[in-house]
């Protein structure tokens, strides 16, 4: 990385980000790090689903596909042009190699092919920066949880670009939990927004599933046993003949999950002696944990904020958003910039 001198911040900053980390091909427009002209979004879950999970080799494929298609309807959406942008921005890490290198080099070879500054964004800054869209009051310090199909972190943001990991997941993603809980229940891939639902119509305190937590560790979590225990219980009834009611598994291992994910967000702010906490990342659209943070939030006279579904999951106006504080700061990058699959955030 290369820094250089900071932007001044009395004109505009129309940044291209590119976001290509897992199985969405994303590209999008965003100015100055909170208003989204363009936010295209190709999934291909349909692909995957008949897998039952991403394949890694599928994915990078359908990104090269999909990429250049992607970036030339995010500027048309946006009415703009490439000699229109400030800047590239393109998630480098955390993600699937094959799938960050597409991202990468398109964003170099426009990069280099345009003259334009290039900024890499680590992808759970991105999910995190998902707040400040929505949120135009929302500037750091605060409280966020991170819950994505890849991670669960509970992150002091400190300042934009500045963050500390109070707690994270010892072993399984929430969202791999509800992927995994949900194919045991035959509901099919992508299984958080398939139990979200089927939940709705079940009794959360039907059966009693152990909390994910972590002896000594009261801000970190471990969702396999969790996860265990689920399948044991339909093993269990399985065995004994007795019938199961997939709602209300589904209703109570959602509340095992939720339950513990706010008590430790709630510590963590109490601890941090903020008064704003955030909810990041493809679970923070599941409507029990937005329900459960709101309540408590309320209960203890704090800020809750979330981005809408589409800013959750996987998307491009996200990076976007986290690439614009960067650049201002005068972060760029050099052609030798690299995937990163195991990126650690605040790393460059
Ligand atoms: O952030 P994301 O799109 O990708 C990663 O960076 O991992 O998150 C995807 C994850 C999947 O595990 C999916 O099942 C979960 O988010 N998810 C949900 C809901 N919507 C998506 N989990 C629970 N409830 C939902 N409504
Ligand atoms: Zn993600």
């Amino acid at each position: 990385m290369t820094g250089e001198t900071e932007v001044s911040n009395t004109e505009d900053v129309y940044i291209l980000a590119i976001e290509s980390s897992c199985d969405e091909t994303a590209a999008a427009v965003v100015k100055n790090g909170r208003e989204v002209l363009s936010n295209v979004i190709s999934s291909q879950i349909d692909l995957h689903k008949l897998y039952g999970g991403v394949v890694p080799e599928i994915a990078s494929r359908k990104h090269i596909e999909r990429i250049n298609q992607v970036i030339e309807e995010a500027l048309a959406v946006a009415k703009m042009s490439l000699d229109d942008m400030n800047a590239i921005a393109v998630t480098y890490g955390p993600g699937l190699v094959g799938a960050l290198l597409v991202g990468v080099a398109e964003a170099k070879a426009i990069s280099y092919a345009k003259n334009l500054p290039l900024v890499g964004v680590h992808h759970i800054e991105g999910h995190i920066s998902a707040n400040y869209i929505e949120n135009k009051d929302l500037e750091p310090p605060f409280i966020c949880l991170v819950v994505s199909g890849g991670h669960t972190h509970l992150v002091r943001v400190r300042d934009y670009g500045e963050y500390e990991i109070l707690g994270r997941t010892r072993d399984d993603a929430a969202g791999e939990a509800f992927d995994k809980v949900a194919r045991a229940i035959g509901l099919g891939y992508p299984g958080g927004p398939k139990i979200d639902s089927l939940a709705k119509k079940g009794n959360p305190d039907a059966i009693v599933f152990p909390k994910a937590k972590v002896a000594d560790a009261p801000f970190d979590f471990s969702f396999s046993g969790l996860k265990s225990a689920v399948l044991n219980y339909l093993n269990g009834c399985k065995m004994k003949g007795e019938p199961i009611v997939e709602a209300d598994v589904a209703a109570s291992f959602q509340k095992a999950v939720v339950d513990v994910l706010i008590e430790h967000a709630m510590l963590a702010v109490r601890e941090s002696g903020l008064d704003k906490f955030a909810l990041a990342g493809g679970v923070a659209s599941n409507s029990a944990l937005r329900a459960a943070a709101e309540a408590a939030c309320k209960d203890n006279g704090i800020h809750f904020y979330h981005p809408s579904p589409i800013l959750c999951t996987d998307n491009a106006a996200m990076i976007g958003a986290a690439a614009y504080y960067d650049y201002i700061r005068g972060v760029r990058h050099g052609f030798d910039l690299n995937a990163v699959p195991a990126l650690k955030l605040g790393e460059r």
